[in-house]
């Protein structure tokens, strides 16, 4: 059966309380904590860097998953990496060199994910599969949280699948395939079903007074799709 992780955006989460917040989706059952970091030049919103990364990092055990909605990414990717990130994710429009920006990450002791906008096509995957461990399925255009989900994913998530089962089949190596934007109970199902198996989900999660009721449902949809397969 596959593996689904669930990865709560602290985007949605309280500012003023954000210590607390990351420790209760975590105790609630979150799997990674996504993190999102936007520079008012990439995307039209100004978040957080990696001074909050490491006052964040002691407070969970989880995994943190940065995403970087910001250009250049090779100054700024090792700071999160010395920050205590897991993982690293950008979008190959923000690079000017994508190979060497995923070469970096890893060099650092992260993971190294490429990000694909609602209208990035695929093809960026095409000769650097060997460096990327996650590829990040935009299901809305970056920016803000609480957008509505955009159907069109649901067939690049197949697209991506595919690609990564190809791959798989030929290293034996895993890719994780995440998505991002406009996830929740209602559509978890569909999008697993399409082939995701890590979620991210800001608005659907902090914006309601049970993290743990929230996850649990959709890890109640999740499993009727691990069952399917
Ligand atoms: C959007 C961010 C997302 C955002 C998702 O640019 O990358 O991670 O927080 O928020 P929801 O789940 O509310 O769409
Ligand atoms: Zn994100």
């Amino acid at each position: 059966m596959t593996q689904f992780r669930i990865a709560p955006s602290i985007l949605s989460a309280d500012f003023s309380r954000l210590g607390e917040e990351v420790r209760n989706v975590v105790a609630a059952g979150a799997d990674w904590i996504h993190f999102d970091v936007m520079d008012n030049h990439y995307v039209p919103n100004l978040t957080i860097g990696p001074i909050v990364c490491e006052a964040l990092r002691p407070h969970v055990q989880v995994p943190i998953d940065v995403h970087l909605m910001v250009r250049p990414v090779d100054r700024i990717a090792p700071d999160f990496a010395k920050a205590g990130a897991n993982s690293i994710s950008f979008h190959p429009e923000a690079s000017d060199h994508i190979d060497r920006t995923l070469s970096l990450i890893r060099d650092h002791g992260c993971k190294s994910g490429l990000v694909f906008n609602p209208a990035t096509p695929l093809h960026y995957l095409d000769y650097v599969m060997d460096k990327v461990d996650i590829i990040l399925i935009m299901s809305v255009n970056p920016g803000f949280g609480g957008q509505s989900f955009i159907p069109e994913a649901l067939q690049k998530l197949r697209d991506a699948r595919a690609r990564i089962d190809a791959y798989r089949e030929k290293t034996g190596r895993e890719i994780h395939l995440e998505v991002d934007g406009g996830v929740k109970v209602d559509n978890i199902a569909e999008i697993a079903a399409a082939g995701a198996d890590t979620f991210v989900a800001g608005s659907a999660i902090f914006g309601k007074p049970d993290y743990r009721a929230i996850i649990d449902e959709m890890r109640a949809e999740l499993a009727k799709v691990g069952q399917a397969r």
